[in-house]
């Protein structure tokens, strides 16, 4: 029995992450991450509903990725509960992810990006070490915030040999600079979108955790344009289909081909259809893969 671990799973595209791998993987059980007790077993519920069947492959795990007290105690709960078996975990889901639209830089990178790096520190331990698989739901508006900034930035969240001291370091500076477009322009960030700089981080991250963890498959995708809610509030006062946004359902797809599929390497950012993409400029599905 495979096992893996969806954070923020309760709704939007982790829910739908799950239902997917229940519904298509029989030989595989989801742990169904979430925050809030009564919110995880409310979505347990509604999937349970659904197929009684997935209750047998279902096991809920509280956990809040923005609070190291959190990511330990679920690591320590997994592990135990897990425990009989040498490799508890085939994967990782780090989907969980808050700030679109948000000024609070502090808080998007608390649990965009440092959410991440916290589930990895105790979770990575548990995986398979010969097949194990992380997958990051990362987004298109991180490159497109790289795309924005100076070359000598650029260059610095494409940097093969990127270490995370250089992100904590970059964190800190974003993190002075605060809400303001001018400081972030002059500082060649080209924008102060929180949320573009914790997915653009996020990206640079998968590429320096895959250089750690040579036999593990660590990558990232963007879901898409997905109806959820975080988006929704964006969108008032025009269709959704009027904006081109997919069901959860569709949001999951390359996370799907990034836990089952044989994406080409490890470190990589993916697309919503499943292809390859640059991190330092936006790719549409369709176009060819990025090779680089
Ligand atoms: N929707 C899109 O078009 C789109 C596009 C690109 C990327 N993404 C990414 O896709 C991922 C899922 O987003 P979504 O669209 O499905 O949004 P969503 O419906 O708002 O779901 C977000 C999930 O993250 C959870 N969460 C937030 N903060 C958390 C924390 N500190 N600890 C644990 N869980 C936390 C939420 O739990 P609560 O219910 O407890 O708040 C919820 O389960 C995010 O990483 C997002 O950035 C989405």
């Amino acid at each position: 029995m495979r096992r893996i671990l969806v954070t923020g799973a309760n709704k939007g595209i982790g829910a739908a992450i799950v239902r997917a791998i229940l519904d298509e993987y029989d030989d595989t059980m989801a742990l169904l991450a979430c925050r809030d007790r009564g919110r995880g077993e409310a979505a347990v519920a509604a999937l349970v509903s659904e197929r009684p069947a997935w209750r047998e492959r279902l096991m809920l795990v509280e956990l809040d990725v923005g609070s190291d007290a959190s990511v330990s105690a679920a690591a320590a709960t997994v592990g135990g509960a897990l425990g009989s078996s040498p490799t508890p975990l085939y994967a990782l889901v780090n989907n969980a992810g808050i700030g679109l639209g948000s000024n609070d830089v502090a808080s998007v990178l608390n649990v965009n990006l440092l959410g991440p790096r916290r589930v990895c520190e105790a979770f990575v331990p548990l995986l398979d070490p010969e097949r194990g698989r992380v997958v990051h739901i990362s987004s298109a508006s991180g490159p497109n915030f790289v795309n924005r900034c100076s070359p000598e930035r650029q260059r610095f969240f494409v940097d093969p040999e990127l270490q995370w001291s250089a992100l904590e370091a970059l964190i800190d500076e974003c993190t002075k600079l605060g809400a303001t477009p001018e400081a972030y322009a002059a500082a060649g960030l080209g924008s102060s979108d929180a949320y573009g700089l914790s997915k653009a981080c996020l990206n640079s991250y998968t590429m320096l955790l895959a250089r750690e963890h040579p036999t593990l498959r660590i990558n990232a995708c963007t879901p898409g344009y997905i109806e959820t809610d975080l988006t929704r509030p964006h969108a008032s006062g025009t269709s959704p289909a009027a904006l081109g946004m997919k069901p959860p359902s569709a949001g999951a797809r390359a996370a799907m081909f990034l836990l089952f599929g044989q994406p080409d390497g490890s470190g990589h950012y993916y697309g919503s259809d499943a292809v390859r993409s640059p991190l330092d400029r936006y790719r549409a599905p369709g176009d060819p893969p990025f090779l680089g």
